[in-house]
């Protein structure tokens, strides 16, 4: 790999976010890592070992716009400019938008999921583009090329995560600057955990982790994880609407995360 010195990750008190930055301390990184369990982190980086002076902690709700930014400003001026900002952070929450209730989940599914991945990206991407080099990785989701039952919330927000990644990379052509939309399938982390439904091809945290490594330092523009999704994603998008409705009919939905029955 390309001698990446600081790695900036969202997400990183749990499952992808903390599988992602073990691998990058492993191979020599310093390490930006933000969430709003600080204390899951700090726990988690004593128990692993971790050299105090390679990693510095940041405190975000990414949901919320100042909070996200606040943690990328204090990044650039405790450690610096990043090499690698992986906007990892993210829930999934189920739905049923015919519940009002339901509304103000969907709303914070779509903050953390969408506009918490551009504000994660927004303070560094003015200072990449004058440095002329940065890799910016948004952790997308194979739920965000179709719509899935029950994740209206979730392939909406990981739709639009997607179409954003996509944006900023044009924008940013021959700036110096990659956008990455990495699309992992499913992953074995407290995501997941509870999951009603069967999950072909489920990787660990850190399996997924070491081939993202790899994907990310190629500066891949987008890549599903494991390639056996990938194939599955392609199809997916390929599909006409008629038949993917039929695909879908019958499938366990995702269950609302308000926990009240769908009748
Ligand atoms: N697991 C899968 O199968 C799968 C598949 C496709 C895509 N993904 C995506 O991969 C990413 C990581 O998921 P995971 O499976 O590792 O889930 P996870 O184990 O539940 O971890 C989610 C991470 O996001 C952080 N987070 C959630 N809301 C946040 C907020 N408002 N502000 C700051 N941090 C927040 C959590 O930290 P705190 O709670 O401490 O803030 C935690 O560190 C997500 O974007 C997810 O959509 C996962």
């Amino acid at each position: 790999m390309t001698k990446p010195r600081l790695i900036y990750i969202t997400g990183a008190s749990s499952g992808i976010g903390q599988a992602l930055a073990w691998h990058y301390y492993e191979l020599g990184c310093s390490l930006a890592l933000v969430a709003r369990r600080t204390q899951v982190i700090e726990e988690w980086a004593q128990s692993m070992g971790m050299d105090e002076h390679r990693y510095v902690i940041y405190g975000a709700d990414v949901s919320v716009i100042d909070s996200a930014c606040r943690a990328g400003q204090e990044c650039l001026e405790r450690q610096g400019l990043p090499d690698i900002v992986i906007a990892n952070a993210g829930i999934s929450w189920g739905v049923d938008t015919s519940r009002r209730e339901d509304l103000e989940v969907m709303q914070q599914v779509l903050a953390c999921n969408v506009m918490g991945m551009a504000a994660s990206f927004q303070p560094f991407i003015a200072p990449m583009v004058k440095r002329g080099s940065g890799c910016l990785v948004g952790i997308c989701s194979v739920a965000g090329i179709r719509g899935l039952p029950g994740h209206a919330a979730y392939s909406a927000s990981k739709c639009a995560a997607i179409s954003y990644c996509e944006s900023l990379r044009v924008e940013l052509h021959k700036t110096g600057v990659s956008v990455t939309s990495l699309l992992p399938g499913y992953i074995e982390t407290p995501l997941t955990q509870n999951n009603p439904y069967p999950m072909p091809f489920l990787l660990s945290a850190n399996d997924f982790a070491k081939r993202a490594v790899r994907v990310i330092d190629r500066k891949a523009r987008y890549v599903v994880i494991p390639w056996q999704m990938g194939i599955a994603g392609g199809l997916m998008r390929l599909l006409p609407a008629l038949i993917w409705d039929k695909v879908t009919q019958g499938k366990t939905r995702k269950p609302r995360h308000l926990n009240k029955d769908l009748s």
